[in-house]
């Protein structure tokens, strides 16, 4: 049985993620700064081989003993994904040390800590593959989000670095580009007053948000063993990225 570990599993994307390997034969390791207890009740519930961990992933302790316990349990990790990540919109001028420095701990550190702990595990075996889940906002830059972008961008910086030098050694290292996706983390955003449902579907071209569903399917379509896509950072965005027109344009197709 394939073994999947995903971070930031106990909601949105993480949970959608792990639901989908669960259901499809892989035994998946949870993990996430919240309780996972009854998310592990529900999968299992569905006949779902599953097990988890809470901790922070900006934490090197909690990494390092995370990377072990797998390594105990399950004796190697075939697919990782980086999926745990924290949103702040605020104008660049106004973001503080303490708010940049979290950002980049868990969006960027976070993920690099577990390539570096899983991969090492993954290169001993000649085997295995990452998935990263970047973001649009880490392949352009959106206003109000400095903090968040750079973290991104930095992500699929690692992305493509681990894939040139982990490619010959039998790991993959792929990201995913989500556009806007129907979370608690988007209904937190909106809760600020940042945009609107109508922002999001008006500037989308498949006029909708992305499902958590459409971002699980796209990873496990990069994290499939027979594959040879290596440092890709592929956009699950309905043709956001891919789109360079006006509104009004967009918006008269409809
Ligand atoms: N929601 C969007 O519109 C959107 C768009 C593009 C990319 N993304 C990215 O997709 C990923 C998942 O986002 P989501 O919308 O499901 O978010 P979410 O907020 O619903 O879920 C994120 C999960 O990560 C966990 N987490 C946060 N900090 C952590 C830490 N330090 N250690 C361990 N776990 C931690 C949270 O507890 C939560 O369960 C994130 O990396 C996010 O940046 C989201």
């Amino acid at each position: 049985m394939r073994v999947v570990l995903i971070t930031g599993a106990a909601q949105g994307v993480g949970y959608a993620t792990a639901r989908l390997f669960a259901e499809t034969g892989h035994h998946v390791v949870m993990t996430d700064l919240q309780p996972l207890d009854a998310q592990i009740e529900t999968l299992s519930a569905l006949g779902g081989s599953v097990s988890g961990l809470s901790g922070d992933i900006s934490s090197e302790a909690f990494v390092t003993g995370l990377a072990e316990k797998v390594a105990r349990e399950h004796t190697a990790v075939d697919v990782l994904v980086n999926n745990a990540g924290i949103s702040l919109i605020c104008r660049a001028e106004d973001t503080s040390f303490d708010q940049w420095q979290k950002v980049m701990n868990i969006n960027l550190t976070g993920p690099f800590l577990l390539c570096r702990e899983i991969g090492k595990q993954m290169l001993a075996r000649q085997r295995g593959n990452i998935v990263n889940v970047a973001s649009i906002a880490g392949l352009h830059g959106v206003i109000d989000r400095s903090a968040y972008n750079a973290s991104k961008h930095g992500l699929i910086g690692l992305t493509r670095t681990l894939a040139a030098e982990w490619g010959s050694r039998g790991v993959r290292v792929n990201a995913v580009c989500p556009g806007w996706i129907k979370t608690e983390m988007d209904e937190a955003d909106q809760g600020s007053g940042a945009y609107s449902d109508t922002d999001i579907i008006n500037r989308v071209p498949m006029g909708r948000f992305a499902k958590p569903e459409d971002v699980a399917r796209a990873i496990a379509f990069l994290a499939h063993d027979d594959s040879f896509i290596n440092g890709v950072s592929l956009p699950v965005d309905g043709g956001w990225v891919a789109d360079a027109s006006w509104d009004d344009l967009r918006l008269k197709k409809r």
